[in-house]
């Protein structure tokens, strides 16, 4: 048994990598839209529990890129898939599980692009940063489709408890995050009209006042 290891590792040791680094940088995945979720209401006064959330969002958010580099890197370096550099890096290019990996690979650029336009926020604009942002939602929802696709491990009782048990919060929060926004909105219109409607009193009354 202890001797099978060492031929175990060399046989699939990059299966496991992959397999392992998969479900590591899925779950990272969960926990980053999760935290980002839960931030976006602004429900903490405590601001410095709000800078540690923030913190933690960005870092988890940060592990998970470097998790899916390790698991592309696994899925590369496996000796029985071999799919060369294409097949990892471009959709549908693989031999196996062609749509599940495509989405995989979708979900990984998606990933790499949310997470560096972290850093050009600035240059992007805070307003179109933040409405390209709430697409991390899509980086979870393929993770979680692609790994039911083409994991090996992903029909256990434990990543089955994981996804059930996130899915379902994260789905809430997503939902009543798109409310609040659409609640926010129409608070900033009807400002916006009280305002107008303000100015135009305040324009009359002058022009009936003025002598
Ligand atoms: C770079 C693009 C990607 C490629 C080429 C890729 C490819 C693959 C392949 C071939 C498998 C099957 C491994 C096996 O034989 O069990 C797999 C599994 C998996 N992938 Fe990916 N993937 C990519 C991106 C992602 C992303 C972005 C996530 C997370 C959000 C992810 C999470 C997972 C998980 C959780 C599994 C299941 C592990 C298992 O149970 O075996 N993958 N991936």
């Amino acid at each position: 048994m202890i001797n099978s290891i060492p031929h175990t590792l060399a046989t699939h040791g990059w299966w496991i990598v992959s397999r392992s680094s998969g479900i590591v940088a899925f779950v990272l995945v969960t926990v980053s839209v999760f935290l980002g979720l839960t931030m976006a209401g602004k429900p903490y006064r405590d601001p410095r529990l709000s800078r540690s959330l923030k913190a933690l969002h960005e870092q988890t958010a940060l592990a998970a890129l470097i998790a899916i580099g390790i698991h592309g890197l696994g899925i590369l370096l496996d000796p029985w898939l071999q799919p060369g550099v294409v097949g990892v890096t471009v959709p549908f290019a693989i031999g196996v599980h062609r749509l599940s990996v495509a989405v995989g690979i979708v979900a990984g650029y998606t990933a790499l692009l949310l997470g560096v336009s972290f850093y050009f926020r600035r240059r992007i604009g805070a307003k179109l940063w933040r409405k390209a942002h709430r697409a991390t939602i899509a980086v979870y929802v393929l993770g979680l489709l692609h790994a039911f696709g083409a994991g090996s491990d992903t029909h256990s009782v434990l990543f089955l408890a994981w996804a059930a048990g996130t899915g379902v919060p994260i789905a809430l929060l997503f939902v009543y995050r798109l409310g609040a926004g659409r609640r926010a909105g129409e608070r900033r219109r009807r400002a916006a009209r009280a305002n107008a409607r303000a100015t135009a009193r305040a324009a009359a009354q002058a022009i009936y006042e003025t002598p």
